[in-house]
């Protein structure tokens, strides 16, 4: 069940440390960056680091990152393929949640304000608990499902045309970027499934290999699962990769609704 206030002790009440740029650095930027430890005592607080721009590369992780080599080792934070492909450096920078890689830190003007991406348990610093998101995506079975034996040539084509059917959907890099800006999904988050698994689902639902299709529908045909999205577009807002995860939830309602008619 949502909660409107953050418990006491998620709130942003900790006296932030501060570091200042190197002397003589003429081109500075700060980063007011979200700090909390579990196995310390206190509450969460910002943290403030002030950079060199002209000795930092452009994006926001290469600041992060930085801060981390340089400055303060104790950071923590997810990251990867530091090209927008994996997904891991997903978190809320400047009120937006995005990928700390692909985010230019010229893009934001004044001070660059880093949290974790919003509604979701925080592990350290700018690390979100994903086991939710993760529990969620087995529960539609991500993987084809076939009852037909496999041709000899061990491989199951596709036309050019089906497999175009999995354009806007199979790039989705399960950032959770999507996941964590949907309104629906921080008021029921336990029970539905959220843009980014739907999205999900219908890519498995329109794979021509697949042949659960009738499966699948019915394990979405549920109130809360499905039925929680109220098209309000967050969603496809917040996607670092231009997908809309809102239109692929609307795809499946309608083959639920073709079905029944
Ligand atoms: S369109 Fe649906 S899934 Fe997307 S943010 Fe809105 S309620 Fe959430
Ligand atoms: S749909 Fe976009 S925002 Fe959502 S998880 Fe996939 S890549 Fe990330
Ligand atoms: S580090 Fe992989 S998406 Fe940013």
């Amino acid at each position: 069940m949502v909660e409107f206030n953050l418990p006491k002790n998620s709130r942003v009440t900790g006296k932030g440390k501060k570091y200042k740029a190197p002397e003589g650095a003429k081109n500075t930027k700060k980063f007011n960056v979200y700090r909390w430890d579990p196995e310390g005592e206190g509450n969460p607080r910002i943290d403030t680091y002030e950079l060199d721009l002209d000795d930092c590369a452009p994006m926001i992780l290469d600041a992060i990152i930085k801060i981390k080599n340089e400055v303060d080792s104790t950071l923590t934070f997810r990251r990867s393929c530091r090209e927008g492909i994996c997904g891991s450096c997903a978190m809320n920078i400047d009120g937006t949640n995005t990928l700390a890689c692909t985010k230019a830190i010229e893009d934001v003007k004044g001070d660059v304000n880093i949290y974790p991406l919003p509604h979701a348990e925080v592990v350290k610093d700018l690390v979100p608990d994903l086991t939710h998101f993760y529990a969620q995506l087995e529960s539609i079975k991500p993987w084809i499902r076939t009852d037909s034996a496999a041709p000899a040539s061990a491989e199951r084509l596709q036309s050019p045309e089906d497999r175009e059917k999995l354009d806007g959907l199979y790039e989705c890099i399960l950032c959770f970027c999507c996941q964590t800006s949907c309104p629906s999904y921080w008021w029921n988050g336990d029970k539905y499934l959220g843009p980014a698994i739907l999205l999900q689902a219908q890519r498995w639902i329109v794979d021509s290999r697949d042949e659960a299709t009738g499966e699948r529908l019915d394990e979405l045909e549920d109130p809360f699962k499905l039925y929680r999205c109220h098209t309000i577009m967050n969603c496809a807002k917040a996607c670092p990769k231009g997908l809309n995860p809102a239109k692929a939830i609307s795809e499946i309602k309608m083959r639920m609704a073709e079905r029944i008619s």
